[in-house]
């Protein structure tokens, strides 16, 4: 769902009318803008900040809904607090606190002060960008299927954001590689919140061939040009389903040297989970419309690096099925050949989004002969388990790539947690009959499941994130009140632009 609002940068002035947010950092240094508009009021905004003992502390906020001899119509007085809000990540939160202060407004506009007490951080551009931004992202609601309620109610709808600040030329400029990134977050969480019936492995493909406008080149295979190259483990999760498989690839090359080899981010992307023969117990089983949180990052990561003409050479691929319990189903036992050539005893076909990755894996590294490779997967159950919502799981063969990945983490907010790979769990996923097994009993799942990808990287640097915690079913945030939160787009594109562009 596409933005309906227009962000505006100002020259520093305050607005007549709609709602201003003035946001303030301490209590001893009121700036100019304040003061005006206390002297204007008769004094109301100061009372008003003294009944509420209103400090600046950071997130405190006071409220006076239309102040005397003003014509506005509310202003919001948000604290910043002193010191901590130093990251573009910290004042994408910012602008999500004034997008929840700011319910509607009769004007539709509501204007962005920061108040100049002499800290010059407030006014870095990349700073107002990035409040504009938050207040976005905070926004996004996916309201394509209610036909009555709030969400589609449009009195008092905000229409215009301005944000006042002291060099809009700049602000504009720091602000359109944010925006970049804010679109590719955007067409994730739609992704993410699609329901299956609508968004099968077939539309999933032709979302992605979407991007061939921003000048990605997209290849989608379809069933039987999978079934040539021997991807028997991707095509064996959809032969149960009525909806056929895709695999969609998607290359970006922004990089100087368009030979340089390319970093590949692969995703899983089942567009319904229900177990297959292995089926799941019925509470809960709808969130399974997000087991493709996986690919929707990748496509989302591939929008942004195209918006903001990302200077390296990227390729996204999604592996596109669709998990189904029917008379073609795979079965318990069954036994499949990889692309790879390594067989696949498989034990349980709920755990089906390994067998997608492993030919995606192959495919990708075989054709496209990456410099590193990452995988993202709403893989497992256990990594909830471990970790709830707070972290994605990290694996990696590669401390270097970890460690990076580990701090784009930390400066964007998509945090991960770097979890264990081992022998002894590799052979836990030993079979008696084949090379491995789908699954390695009930202990250490999210690393049994590392490990069965990991059999498919050889010495590929390679990350996989597990991110059934945190892709999908996500709780509000700061900047997000979305089930899909369009989770690594932003720790992805923070990755690529610190390490490689
Ligand atoms: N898509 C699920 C994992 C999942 C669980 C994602 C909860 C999001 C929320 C995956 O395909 C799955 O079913 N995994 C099984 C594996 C098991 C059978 C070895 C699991 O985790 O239970
Ligand atoms: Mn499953
Ligand atoms: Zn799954």
């Amino acid at each position: 769902m596409e933005t309906q609002i227009a962000v505006e940068f100002l020259d520093q002035k305050i607005p007549e009318t709609g709602t201003i947010v003035l946001l303030v950092a301490s209590k001893k240094k009121w700036g100019a803008s304040l003061k005006k508009l206390d002297k204007q009021s008769g004094g109301q905004i100061s009372k008003a900040m003294a009944v509420s003992s209103f400090e600046g502390e950071k997130n405190d906020s006071v409220e006076i809904v239309s102040p005397a001899n003003l014509e506005l119509s509310r202003l919001i007085i948000l604290g910043l607090g002193d010191a901590g809000i130093e990251e573009t990540s910290d004042w994408m939160k910012v602008g999500g606190r004034v997008s929840g202060l700011v319910k509607s407004d009769p004007t539709g506009t509501v204007t962005v002060l920061v108040e100049d007490i002499g800290k010059d951080l407030a006014f870095r551009a990349e700073n107002i960008a990035a409040i504009a931004t938050g207040f976005l992202m905070k926004r996004y609601d996916f309201n394509l299927y209610k036909t009555t309620g709030k969400s589609v109610d449009k009195k008092g709808q905000i229409k215009t954001l301005a944000l006042a600040c002291r060099d809009p030329k700049k602000v504009t400029k720091a602000y359109q590689s944010l925006d970049a990134l804010r679109a590719g977050v955007f067409m994730a969480r739609d992704l993410v919140n699609e329901p299956g019936n609508i968004l099968g492995p077939v539309e999933f493909a032709l979302r992605a061939r979407e991007l061939e406008k921003l000048g990605v080149n997209v290849t989608i295979l379809d069933e039987s040009e999978m079934a040539a190259k021997g991807m028997n483990a991707l095509l064996a999760v959809g032969q149960g389903s009525e909806r056929e498989s895709r695999l969609a690839i998607m290359q970006w090359n922004g990089a100087e040297n368009s030979k340089e080899k390319p970093l590949a981010i692969v995703g899983k992307g089942v567009t319904f989970d229900t177990g297959g023969i292995s089926i799941k117990p019925p509470g809960g089983m709808e969130d399974m419309k997000g087991d493709m949180g996986g690919a929707a990052c990748v496509t989302g990561l591939m929008r942004t690096l195209a918006l903001r003409k990302a200077k390296a050479n990227v390729i996204g691929v999604i592996g596109l099925t669709e998990n189904m319990p029917d008379g073609k189903a795979q079965r318990p036992g069954d036994v499949v050949t990889s692309m790879s050539g390594q067989t696949i005893e498989v034990i349980n076909t709920d755990a089906e989004g390994r067998l997608v990755l492993a030919d995606a894996l192959t495919f990708t590294i075989g054709t496209y002969n990456p410099r590193l490779v990452i995988d993202l997967a709403t893989l497992t159950g256990a990594i909830l388990v471990a970790l709830g919502k707070e972290y994605a799981g990290l694996f990696s063969n590669n401390d270097r790539l970890a460690n990076r990945l580990l701090k784009a983490g930390d400066k964007t907010g998509e945090k991960l947690w770097r979890m264990p790979l081992g022998k002894k769990y590799d052979k836990l996923i030993d079979s008696r009959i084949a090379d491995m097994k789908n699954m390695g009993g009930r202990f250490a799942g999210a690393s049994t499941a590392a490990q069965f990808l990991q059999r498919y990287v050889g010495n590929t640097p390679w990350a996989h994130l597990d991110i059934a915690g945190t892709g999908m079913a996500s709780p509000k945030s700061d900047i997000s009140s979305s089930w899909g939160s369009g989770f690594g787009v932003q720790l992805l594109n923070e990755f690529i632009a610190q390490n490689y562009e």
